[in-house]
Formats: structure tokens, C-alpha cells, sequence
């Protein structure tokens, strides 16, 4: 209220200058016309004097009866207003008059009154009304009658009328006020919620709740404003920044002033094992972890996750609290311990036979049963408990990734509703028909929904995951700024295509010596060339139509036999899965027909390589190869290829990507393949095989420039970014909300 009205000041000031100079201007013109009323008035009056005097008067002069003269004026001069009277003889002479007949006036004022028409004589006591009227005796002028009236009330009334005018204006311009107040609060609280609901995307998106009328012509301007600063800022932001790890942790301090980062993912980053030479740390064939990971050792914090490691509870506290990595510890790794039952329901079941196979066109049907489901649900609940143990404020920053936890955002805004949750969809999002198949599509999306920002690798997947809701939820979705407002909740869904740290490594071998390494390790001679599959054993990969394709090679342009040799390493991933040994048995066996066909003792076309391998051995293969083969059949984006490149700093090597990775929308100077077209995947390796080293350096400098650029600290960045400009945007909507309450 205090803020309406200090706003309506501005208006109210000059309105009430205004009024009170319109008051003292007009206050002579008031007292000039009462004057003039008055005037009329005792005209008037005089005449009806004088008509009652002048038959008296006359007859007692004819009679000279002056003591009856003198009296009878004497008579008419005691009303109130008529302050004396004179009579003047034909002659003009003043020769009766009451006792008070001021001596200034003389019968000469009959010159100025007019017969009917008197005037305003000024004199020291005060202002008289002179009238003069004629006296007559049978048609003939006899004597003349002054009749003087008092008009000192004139002044005492203008006075009076000053007054109540000044106060008539004075209670005017309150009321003015007043109404000017309450109006300008009303639409201001109008306009207040109207820029609120537009400032949450509610109101503008709504088919059925339009913004009140009049902000309707401004409802464009001020979205496209918000926009344009918006993209101003994220292009600014994205090109002014070199992103590493030291501007990420800048960025937190500065947007986020040292709130707490919990990330939440199912698969750890540091894995302890038991083995025949003691404990050991593995680190997982996971896309996720390998871009995640360099995040948080910038970002601090603390990292939840499934405790699946052999050795994971000895060595960690009794919280299940370890600090990584375990050779120079950045952060905490948090880890939770699942039973037999909860890891098959929610990991095994609903997460991997159910929602992965739901995600990724890969033709394998998904399998959905409501024991996982309840499984997943329950896990998730655990998640979301962790959470709020670990957070040390009600306002952290919340990075929860992937289809194993599609429950938890919402789970963790009912607990923690400060929380900034940012919320990462590591695989492909599939369109309205197919993710209707989910017999709990309404809860996931709702789960999904308790985001603040929810992120996809690309535009495309945004799009599905924006046209599921609108096919399965009672939501309003706006489409330019691409955000949902659902339960009177606003969450922003983006691409943000992720990406590797960078640099990847240092110290690494010379090519030439991993060339040679390699080669000897797999018992080839120096001068084969090597084509390079790195893979988790996975129907989505598009192992076998790659193999089919090296197959293909041999057939088409048979000059490849022993001059060129397949190596992909595969690692062992959901073992425990019926598909995934159904697919390990045809991968094993697609190689092995394969070798049969065009191999012998000595030259093995394909090495399936079914094992784990560490970082450096793969980055060694990465060096040694000539080819890399990414052929997966669909892949939210596929961080091998990008491996790959940041591996090749002698700026050589050829990239073949599936156009059905979301990797291909980025690297356009890969050889891009349909990776179920056999003979055009065969012919692309043709052609990288017997591609110029000038040409290999050209495309690989430009593909390095660009993983360098979009690393995965711009990554995390743009999100982190987007998530604090979000985060003002409903503090700055909130406050708004608080002022118009307190007003
Ligand atoms: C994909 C998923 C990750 C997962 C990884 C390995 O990249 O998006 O969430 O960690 O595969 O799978 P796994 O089931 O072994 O964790």
C-alpha cells in the first residue's frame, strides 16, 4: 500500500497544486461576481424602499411635516441592512437625513446612481450600496430619496465564501486523493499479479486464462523483451567465458554465493572391488559418469549413489560416506545400500527393462511390471530422504540425473521447495505414442515436472518430452520459451548437449609409440590399419550392424583383407538381463562367423575385446586407431565419439557416427552413417581407410576445436546459468507477490 501510494504521489502532487491554484485564482472572480449579486439584491431592495417611503414622504413634505419625515426615516433606517437615508430638495440639497447619514455623502451622488441602478461607495467604515430614488407628487418631482446600504456583510461573506471554498477544494482534492489511491492500488495489484502470472509463464500460455485485458497489447512486448534479454545474457554468457573447471566453480561462487551442490545419479564413479590382490577402485563404462564427474571435482559437494561395489561398505564410513578421488578426494561420495529385491525391481526391472528399452528405438519391447514399478518408486523415496540428509541448507542446488531417478525431482520439491533442481535426461526421449505404452506415464512426467530445469542432449528430444506432456497432462506448456507450468510450478525444459572435460588428459604416450603398442599387444603387424568399436554390451550400440558392415568392407573392396583389422571393446553392462545375454551370444557369435569367413591363424579380422577396460587403455586404443566406429542405433549423444577426438591431438584419425547419435547434430565433420544402411557404413570405411592425411587433419581440427569449445564445464555451466537466472526470475516474481501483499 505504502508503495501505491508513494507511487501515486507523483501523480497526486501536481493534481493538488493544481486544485489550490485553481482555488486562489478563482477566488476574485467569485467575489466580484457575489458583488455584483449584492448589488442587484439591494437595488432591488432600494426600489421596494423607496416605493413604500415616497407616497409618505411626499405627501409629508407638501405638508412640511419634517419632525414626521425625520421620524418615518428614522423608522426605515432601524432594518438591519439599511444603514441611513438622505432626502435632497428639488434644488439638491440635503435637507433631511437620519443621525447616522455619513457627512461624505451629499445629494451629489445622484449623478452617478442611475433611477433603478444604485452603486459601491467606498469609505473609511466601510463599503455603502447608494440608491437614489425619486420622489413625486402628482407627476412632478419633489425631492430625491438616498437610501444607503450597509455592505460591510458583502466582505464578511466574501470572507465567509473564501473560506468555505478553500475548504470545499480542500476535502475535494482528499477525496481526488483518496480515490486516485485506492484506484491506482487496485490496478496496480492487477497489473501486479497480470506481470506476475507473465514473469511464471502462466496467464500468457493459457488457451483458457488470458492476462487481464489491458496488459494484453504489452503480454508480446514484455515476453519478447524478457527473451532478448534472456538470450543477450546466454549468448554473452556462452562466448565471454572460457569454460574449465575454475570458471564453473567462479560461477557457483557468483550466481549461486556458495550454495551446496548434491548430485544424485544410480551409478557411482569410484566402485571398490574386492579382488585377489586386494581392494581395488574401478571406474564405470558410463557415459554419465565420464562427463558428470570432472563437474563435481570442480564443484565440490557431495554425490549420491548405489553402493554396488564388492569392497563399497568398508570403505566407507558408517554413513557411507567416502571422499573422492580416492587419490587426491575433491568431494563426498554418498552411498546408499539397495537390497537384492530393490535393485532388481528398480534397477534391473522398471529403470532397465522398462524405461530404457521405452526411450531408445532400438526394437526391443520394454517390460513393465507394477512389482518394479513399486520397487523404483520406493528407491527413489530412498534418494529423495538422502537428499534431505545431506543438504545442510533448504536451498541447495539439486543435479539429478537420468531415467533411474524420474520420481525424484518431485519427491525432492516436496521436501526441500527452495531446492534449484536440475534435472538430466542422459538417453533419448521418445515421441507421445511410444512413451504412452508407460502404464505410469502420468507419474513420471509428474515426477519429471518437479524440476526447476529439466535438460535433454537436443531440441528434438525437448520437443517429444514437450508434446508428452501436452498429450498426457493437464498442463500449460509454452512452446517459444520452451517451459511447463504444472501444479502452479514452472519448469524450463533445454537442450544442453554434454560433452567431456577438456583437456582430457596430459602426459600420454606419442601416437606412434600407442600405434605401436597396441598393435603389438594384439599381435598385428605395424602396418595394419585399425578400425575401433569402445562400447558397453548394449542392443543400442549397433555392435553387430557394425561388424555386418566390416563384413560388408571385405566383400566390397576385398583389397582390405589382412591390411585391415576390427578391435571392439566391449564392456560387460546388465549381465544379469536375459537381453543382454541374448545380445552378447550375437555379438559372440556375429564376430566369431565373421573371423571364420575371412580369418585364419594368423589375421583375425574382428577382436571382440568382452572385458573392462580402464581409461588409459582405452585412450591408448583411441591413439592407435585409424578409424573409430560409432554406429549406435539410437543414443541420447554418445561421449566415445567425443573421447575419441579429444584423444587425437596429432589431429588424425576418422570418426564414423550414426546419424541416430545425438553426437551427429554437433559433429558435422564426422563421416555420418545410417548405421542399419550395412553397405553405407562399409563404403564410409572405405573411404576413412583410404582417406588423405590432409583431409584427417582438416576434419579433426575442426571437430577438436569444437569439443574444446563445448566441453563439459559449458555443459554444466548453461544449466547452472539458467537454473540462477530462473531462480531470480521467481525470487524477483516472489517479491513482487510480497509487496503487492504488504501493500
Ligand atoms: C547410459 C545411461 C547411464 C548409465 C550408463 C551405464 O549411459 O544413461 O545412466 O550409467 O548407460 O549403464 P549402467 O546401467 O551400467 O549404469
Amino acid at each position: 500500500m505504502f508503495r501505491t501510494f508513494r507511487l501515486s504521489l507523483r501523480f497526486l502532487l501536481p493534481l493538488l497544486a493544481a486544485l489550490f491554484a485553481l482555488a486562489y485564482v478563482s477566488m476574485p472572480l467569485i467575489d466580484a461576481l457575489t458583488l455584483r449579486w449584492f448589488v442587484r439584491d439591494l437595488d432591488i431592495r432600494s426600489a421596494f424602499v423607496a416605493r413604500t417611503l415616497d407616497e409618505q414622504i411626499a405627501e409629508l413634505s407638501a405638508s412640511k411635516s419634517y419632525a414626521r419625515i425625520d421620524a418615518l426615516l428614522e423608522r426605515a433606517a432601524a432594518d438591519e441592512r439599511l444603514f441611513a437615508l438622505g432626502l435632497c430638495d428639488a434644488d439638491h440639497r440635503l435637507v433631511r437625513k437620519t443621525h447616522n447619514f455619513p457627512a461624505a455623502v451629499d445629494c451629489g451622488v445622484r449623478e452617478r446612481a442611475r433611477p433603478g441602478e444604485g452603486f459601491v461607495l467606498e469609505l473609511p467604515r466601510g463599503p455603502l450600496h447608494v440608491s437614489v430614488a425619486d420622489v413625486q407628487r402628482d407627476g412632478e418631482h419633489v425631492a430625491s430619496l438616498v437610501m444607503l446600504h450597509d455592505m460591510s456583510f458583502v466582505q464578511r461573506r466574501s470572507e465567509d465564501t473564501r473560506k468555505y471554498i478553500l475548504w470545499l477544494f480542500t476535502v475535494l482534492g482528499l477525496a481526488v486523493a483518496l480515490i486516485t489511491v485506492a484506484v491506482a492500488h487496485l490496478s496496480w495489484r492487477g497489473w501486479v499479479a497480470g506481470v506476475r502470472a507473465m514473469l511464471r509463464g502462466e496467464g500468457v500460455i493459457r488457451p483458457f486464462a488470458q492476462p487481464r485485458p489491458e496488459l494484453q497489447p504489452l503480454v508480446g512486448d514484455l515476453r519478447a523483451l524478457l527473451r532478448d534479454m534472456q538470450n543477450e545474457r546466454r549468448e554473452h554468457d556462452a562466448t565471454t567465458l572460457r569454460w574449465n573447471p575454475e570458471a564453473l566453480r567462479r560461477l557457483l561462487k557468483d550466481q549461486f554465493s556458495g550454495d551446496e551442490v548434491i548430485l544424485v545419479s544410480n551409478r557411482e564413479p569410484y566402485i571398490h572391488v574386492r579382488s585377489a590382490q586386494g581392494i581395488q577402485v574401478q571406474r564405470p563404462a558410463s557415459g554419465l559418469v565420464t562427463a558428470v564427474e570432472p563437474v563435481m571435482r570442480a564443484c565440490s559437494g557431495t554425490w549420491i549413489a548405489h553402493g554396488g561395489g564388492s569392497a563399497d561398505r568398508e570403505t566407507a564410513d558408517a554413513a557411507g560416506r567416502v571422499r573422492v578421488p580416492p587419490a587426491d578426494p575433491a568431494y563426498t561420495l554418498r552411498r546408499i545400500w539397495l537390497s537384492k529385491a530393490e535393485e532388481k525391481g528398480y534397477y534391473y526391472g522398471f529403470a532397465n527393462e522398462g524405461l530404457w528399452p521405452l526411450c531408445h528405438i532400438a526394437h526391443v519391447r520394454p517390460v513393465f511390471r507394477s512389482e518394479d514399478w513399486e520397487q523404483y518408486r520406493a528407491v527413489n523415496e530412498r534418494f529423495a530422504e538422502a537428499v534431505v540428509e545431506e543438504a545442510h541448507t533448504d536451498d541447495p542446488v539439486v543435479l539429478i540425473q537420468d531415467y533411474h531417478f524420474a520420481l525424484l525431482p518431485r519427491m525432492v520439491r516436496e521436501r526441500l521447495p527452495r531446492a534449484t533442481i536440475i534435472t538430466f535426461w542422459h538417453i533419448p526421449w521418445p515421441n507421445p505414442e511410444s512413451f504412452g505404452i508407460c502404464p505410469w506415464r502420468g507419474e513420471i512426467l509428474d515426477g519429471l515436472l518437479g524440476s526447476t530445469i529439466l535438460g535433454f542432449h537436443t531440441r528434438f528430444h525437448c520437443n517429444n518430452f514437450l508434446q508428452t506432456v501436452d498429450r498426457f497432462l493437464e498442463a500449460r506448456i509454452e512452446y517459444e520459451s520452451s517451459t511447463v507450468s504444472f501444479g502452479g510450478h514452472l519448469t524450463q525444459v533445454e537442450s544442453y548437449p554434454i560433452s567431456i572435460a577438456w583437456p582430457a588428459a596430459e602426459n600420454d604416450e606419442p601416437v606412434a609409440a600407442a600405434r605401436a603398442r597396441i598393435r603389438r599387444a594384439l599381435g598385428i603387424d605395424d602396418e595394419q590399419l585399425l578400425g575401433l568399436g569402445v562400447d558397453r554390451l548394449d542392443y543400442t550400440k549397433g555392435i553387430v550392424e557394425r561388424m555386418r558392415a566390416v563384413e560388408r568392407l571385405f566383400e566390397l573392396h576385398p583389397e582390405w583383407l589382412r591390411r585391415f583389422t576390427f578391435v571392439q571393446i566391449a564392456a560387460p553392462s546388465r549381465s544379469s538381463l536375459d537381453e543382454y545375454q541374448r545380445f552378447e551370444a550375437q555379438v559372440r557369435a556375429t564376430a566369431a562367423q565373421i573371423n571364420a569367413r575371412f580369418g585364419d591363424s594368423a589375421w583375425q579380422p574382428i577382436r571382440l575385446l568382452v572385458e573392462h577396460h580402464d581409461a588409459d587403455s582405452v585412450r591408448a586404443h583411441y591413439r592407435a586407431c585409424d578409424v573409430c566406429l560409432v554406429t549406435s542405433l539410437h543414443d541420447g549423444m554418445n561421449l566415445v565419439a567425443k573421447e575419441f577426438i579429444a584423444a587425437r591431438d596429432d589431429e588424425r584419425g576418422t570418426l564414423i557416427l550414426s546419424q541416430f547419435a545425438g553426437a551427429s547434430r554437433e559433429l558435422h565433420e564426422a563421416l555420418i552413417v545410417n548405421p542399419y544402411h550395412i553397405e553405407q557404413v562399409a563404403e564410409a570405411l572405405h573411404r576413412a581407410l583410404a582417406m588423405p592425411a590432409s583431409e584427417q587433419r582438416e576434419r579433426m581440427a575442426s571437430l577438436r576445436q569444437l569439443v574444446r569449445e563445448f566441453n563439459v564445464y559449458r555443459w554444466a555451466g548453461r544449466m547452472l546459468l539458467d537454473a540462477a537466472r530462473l531462480r531470480r526470475r521467481e525470487r524477483i516474481a516472489a517479491r513482487i507477490g510480497e509487496h503487492s501483499e504488504a501493500a
